[in-house]
């Protein structure tokens, strides 16, 4: 397993280019199960998770090739209909696979996602949903099934929680199902709106994506779609970080600064110098910087995938920060590896509390999911000494050509195969 090696105490200066973001590929790749016809989708990130989804629409019947960043599906075999445990426990955004064959094939079968029991979290909203539509759920052998006896019906589904994952699986199933369909409480992420841009240009009559109220009147079919993926908001903001963490600067591109709002905020609010021109975003740190107490919330508001980045800036700053954790019940794993570098936090349920110290010395870490890997990235980059960091495959998941970025950038960071 691969491991990656920081000499931290390095000021990082120079651009970057944010590459397609993660969580809109994702969904837009599960859309071209949706049509027989050829797509083309662009800025599509190298990452292991697009990999997945690609071995997976492959592995369904959509034939999909990837050239670089850009992703062609044509046409397809006779797809099936299961989703494998191999494949679906890889990530958990496998679960998109459910939307769209539930509307092509009027029935899917999924191998449950690790630890989830029916009606249960993690992904009872996206089952309440389809239930609405009109479709039948059993277990059966460790398979969840779904399936329409005859058509699927469109409905007026009112979220208990604006999900992410079930807003996007019901936008990919509802489009294809009979009669109008209305999400309250949907998701309003940028991602969101991404894919509902991409199931219009294939013919789909989606209004109202990235408000709370989305109507998605039913069609008969769709066609295939050219469509380049938004920026990776969460990447830039970890390089946002990184350029606070370090004393530095640097100028992030091909970014939306519009998709941004509440963590610009917060760093400008912190002292941070930040210059947004168009689709460029210069950030520079000019004075020692004060800690900003955040809540991790839904869009617009702070994202709980910077809350890991933003734990490491305060745990340098000097004063107390609390950060409260909202949309996910167990996200701070991150902690107890970030204490292995010096920093000083308690967590009393959804909150943590910080306690700023002068300097972190580099350590031996571990990740436990994308964005604390961010995170012990960037404490290894404002450590004293040597970081070694040990299950990168996560951080392969989410951030393409890391270690190259950030070279470019002037650290002194680089990968090891054990
Ligand atoms: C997506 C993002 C992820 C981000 C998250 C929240 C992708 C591929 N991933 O994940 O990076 O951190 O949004 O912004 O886009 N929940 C339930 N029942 C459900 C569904 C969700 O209880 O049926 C809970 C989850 O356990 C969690 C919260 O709702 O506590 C948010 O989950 P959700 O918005 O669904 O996140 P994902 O779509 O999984």
């Amino acid at each position: 397993m691969d491991k990656i090696i920081i000499n931290g105490g390095k000021k990082l200066k120079g651009e970057v280019v944010i590459s397609g973001a993660k969580n809109s590929a994702l969904p837009i790749l599960f859309a071209t199960l949706l049509t027989d016809e050829p797509t083309e989708i662009t800025n599509v990130p190298l990452l292991a998770d697009t990999e997945t989804t690609i071995t997976f629409l492959n592995f369904i019947g959509k034939k999909t090739v990837r050239s670089g960043n850009i992703v062609r599906t044509c046409l397809s075999d006779k797809y099936k209909h299961i989703a494998p445990y191999d494949l679906v426990r890889r990530m958990r955004a496998s679960v998109l696979i459910m939307g769209p064959l539930l509307a092509k094939l009027k029935q899917v079968e999924v191998s449950l996602p690790g630890g989830c029991t029916i009606g249960a979290r993690p992904i009872d909203i996206h089952l309440d949903a389809f239930k609405m539509m009109g479709a039948k759920i059993c277990i059966e052998k460790g398979y969840l099934k779904i399936f329409v006896e005859k058509e699927l019906q469109g409905a007026m589904i009112n979220f208990r929680f604006p999900s992410v994952g079930a807003t996007e699986n019901v936008l990919l199933s509802a489009v294809l199902a009979k009669g109008t369909s209305t999400i309250l409480n949907a998701a309003c992420e940028p991602e969101i709106e991404d894919l509902a841009k991409v199931l219009n240009k294939m013919g789909a009559k989606v209004s109202g994506a990235g408000t709370k109220k989305i109507v998605i009147e039913g069609v008969d079919k769709l066609h295939g779609f050219a469509h380049e993926v938004i920026p990776d908001r969460i990447e830039a903001a970890t390089y946002m970080i990184a350029a606070a963490i370090t004393r530095g600067e640097i100028t992030l591109k091909k970014v939306n600064p519009q998709h941004l709002k509440s963590v610009n905020d917060k760093l400008k609010r912190s002292g941070l110098y930040i210059k947004e021109v168009k689709d460029t975003i210069l950030v520079k740190w000019v004075k020692n910087l004060k800690p900003q107490n955040i809540k991790t919330e839904i869009y617009p508001k702070f994202p709980t995938d910077v809350q890991a980045q933003w734990m490491v800036l305060m745990s340098l700053l000097n004063g107390k920060t609390k950060i409260e954790e909202n949309v996910f019940e167990n996200r701070f794993m991150h902690v107890a590896e970030l204490r292995r570098f010096g920093a000083n936090i308690r967590i009393n349920g959804r909150v943590a509390k910080i306690k700023g110290v002068s300097r972190f010395s580099g350590a031996p870490v571990m990740v436990s999911d994308i964005r604390a890997g961010a995170a012990l990235v960037l404490a290894g980059l404002a450590a004293e000494g040597k970081t070694t960091i040990s299950r990168v495959y996560h951080l392969d998941r989410g951030y393409e050509m890391l270690e190259k970025k950030l070279k470019n950038l002037g650290a002194d960071i680089k990968r090891i195969k054990t």
